[in-house]
């Protein structure tokens, strides 16, 4: 055994040398050279994430009450991003907030948060950061604040701000940023002077063409993106005849949505390539065999959302089948699997 991982290391410098990490790691399979279990760390807009698997914001609050769940761990997690957080501390909408679809579920919370500084003051400092790394989530309603708030957060703990760019910009009628490339660009362009940590931008799925408003927030300074965001949808009471969410339309979350989230994965992935931009898949996934789908499609990340309600404990078992599978397919670690979609031309 201690030959064979002896030759190992030897071979490997040669294989790389022989070019193509696919050619690679055939021809190390060929030789029995895997390694006993293959690498799921990752890299990811300048940041190394243990595993590619990310706990979604508004799935896990501010990172405190998940963690009592017995056997879950937060070491098998690359990060972890806080509930959406404004400014200033907000109430959040009138209920219903949350609805059960088939297959999903329709969420409209209202970004209920206590605020950017209460969030750094009081939340932040008692988080297990040598376990794993917490990420905000920035929001606001004008391009000041979301300035501003990721001004705060560069003075914090947190190693990537995310931006929730499907907010109500209140100076143009309540129409949400990230429905016009153009206003994206520009919630991109107002924080990116305020920070040095990476931008994350989640896009959504309700624009037109999602490419364009890519492309423009990654000229604008993005670091990363996240690939999507919820779909709006509505659910109707036919006892009273009212729409079941109190806000009328709601976020749809889950397994619903995963064909579309592969689709807008599979339609940002040439452009973020082109500009060497990681992206955070995420949308219905919900076991191993979804994570690995986004993978192909070109997630570098992959988030897990929704799926936490259905089963809290559910990044454990993606982890042990991704092994699993990457093992089966002889590819020794997680970021040679990334994009690996195959095209009939
Ligand atoms: C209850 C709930 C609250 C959410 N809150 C936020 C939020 O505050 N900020 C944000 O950017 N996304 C928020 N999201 C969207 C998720 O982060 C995620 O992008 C989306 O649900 C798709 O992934 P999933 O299908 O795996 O849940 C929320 C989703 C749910 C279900």
């Amino acid at each position: 055994m201690y030959v064979v991982t002896g030759l190992a290391r030897q071979y490997k410098a040669y294989l790389i040398v022989i070019g193509g990490h696919r050619l690679g790691g055939r021809l190390a399979a060929m030789l029995h050279l895997m390694p006993d279990k293959p690498d799921l760390s990752v890299a990811f807009a300048g940041l190394k994430l243990q595993t590619p698997l990310v706990l979604l914001s508004g799935c896990v609050g501010f990172g405190e009450e998940y963690t009592r769940v017995e056997g879950f761990s937060n070491r098998d997690i690359g990060a972890v991003i806080l509930k959406g957080t404004t400014l200033k501390p907000r109430l959040g909408n009138a209920p219903h907030r949350i609805y059960e679809t088939p297959s999903g579920m329709l969420n409209a919370i209202g970004l209920q948060n206590p605020g950017a500084r209460h969030v750094i003051e009081h939340i932040l400092p008692h988080l297990p950061h040598d376990e794993t790394q917490f990420w905000a989530n920035a929001n606001g309603s004008t391009l000041e604040e979301y300035a501003e708030v990721a001004r705060l957060f560069d003075d914090s703990p947190v190693t990537a701000i995310e931006i929730n760019i499907s907010c109500p910009n209140v100076k143009e009628g309540g129409v949400h940023f990230g429905n016009d490339p153009v206003m994206a660009a520009k919630v991109v362009e107002a924080m990116r002077p305020m920070t040095k940590k990476p931008l994350i931008t989640k896009l959504s799925p309700n624009n037109a063409d999602i490419a364009e408003t890519a492309r423009c927030v990654i000229e604008a300074g993005s670091d990363a993106l996240s690939v999507i965001n919820t779909l709006v949808g509505m659910a109707v009471d036919i006892e009273s005849r009212r729409p079941v969410i109190g806000n009328i339309s709601g976020g749809l979350s889950g397994p619903a949505i995963k064909p579309v989230a592969l689709w807008k994965l599979h339609q940002t992935r040439t452009i973020a390539a082109k500009h060497d931009i990681p992206i955070l898949g995420q949308g219905g996934i919900t076991n191993a065999r979804d994570a690995i789908e986004f993978a192909i499609t070109g997630a570098d990340a992959i988030g897990l959302g929704t799926g936490l309600f259905y089963d809290p404990l559910l990044p454990r078992k993606v982890l042990d089948r991704l092994a699993e599978y990457l093992t089966a397919h002889n590819i020794s670690n997680y970021t040679n699997l990334i994009g690996t979609l195959e095209i009939q031309a």
